[in-house]
């Protein structure tokens, strides 16, 4: 059994990344709470404002929001040994559905980032809301976060300055097409949601 087919039983997946290391992918379980603060506590600045648009401590209920999707949503974290042998949440990638869109984010410790993690975990969210028959992905992505919006780029999502807030970009893709398209949502498609 995989993500694809778990629904919310817990089963995890065994991913190789890397030289060899062996990480565990999984859905999040309503004890995650505390491995995800630290997870969240443990980032540098930067990857804690690209991810959640502050440098300073991410409040409880947001953190908390990285384990509970709410309904429809899917929420998956990747768990690794630490430098003791003690298992850690190095990665955490999200969908929430509002309407029949989901709005995701990812974030990816930065002692692992680089290693294939990101892509591969936007790669799961992708095919899971694909599965989920949602009709899209969005996200809103920092102008400056050029490595996230070049890996998004990658995976067909057409992205575009936020008209109201310049900092962002927003970011989108339509799903149930059998190959990613680069083309632009019609104009109002998420207004339909
Ligand atoms: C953006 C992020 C999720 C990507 O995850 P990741 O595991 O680092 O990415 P991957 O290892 O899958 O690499 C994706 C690409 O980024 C490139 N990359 C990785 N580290 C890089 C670095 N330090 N500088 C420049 N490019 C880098 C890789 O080379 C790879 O490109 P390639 O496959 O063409 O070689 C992760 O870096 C992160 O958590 N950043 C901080 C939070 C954030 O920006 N979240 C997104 C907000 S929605």
């Amino acid at each position: 059994m995989d993500l694809q087919s778990e629904g919310r039983s817990g089963v995890a997946e065994s991913w190789t990344v890397g030289r060899g290391v062996q990480v565990t992918v999984r859905r999040t379980r309503p004890h995650d709470g505390g491995a995800l603060r630290a997870l969240v506590d443990g980032l540098s600045r930067e990857s804690r404002y690209f991810r959640f648009l502050t440098g300073g401590r991410v409040v409880d209920e947001i953190v908390q929001r990285l384990a509970a999707p709410g309904p429809g949503g899917v929420a998956l974290v990747v768990e690794a040994p630490d430098e003791e042998g003690v298992s850690a949440i190095v990665a955490s990638a999200e969908y929430v559905v509002s309407g029949q869109v989901g709005e995701f984010a990812v974030v990816v410790a930065d002692g692992w980032q680089g290693r294939g993690l990101g892509r591969r975990l936007i790669a799961r969210l992708c095919e899971l809301a694909r599965a989920a028959g949602l009709r899209g992905l969005r996200g809103d992505v920092l102008s400056e976060n050029r490595r996230m919006l070049a890996i998004l780029r990658g995976f067909g999502f057409a992205s575009r300055r936020n008209p109201e807030d310049s900092y962002l970009h927003e970011v989108t893709l339509a799903l149930g097409q059998p190959a990613p398209s680069t083309q632009r949502l019609p104009a109002g498609w998420f207004s339909t949601r």
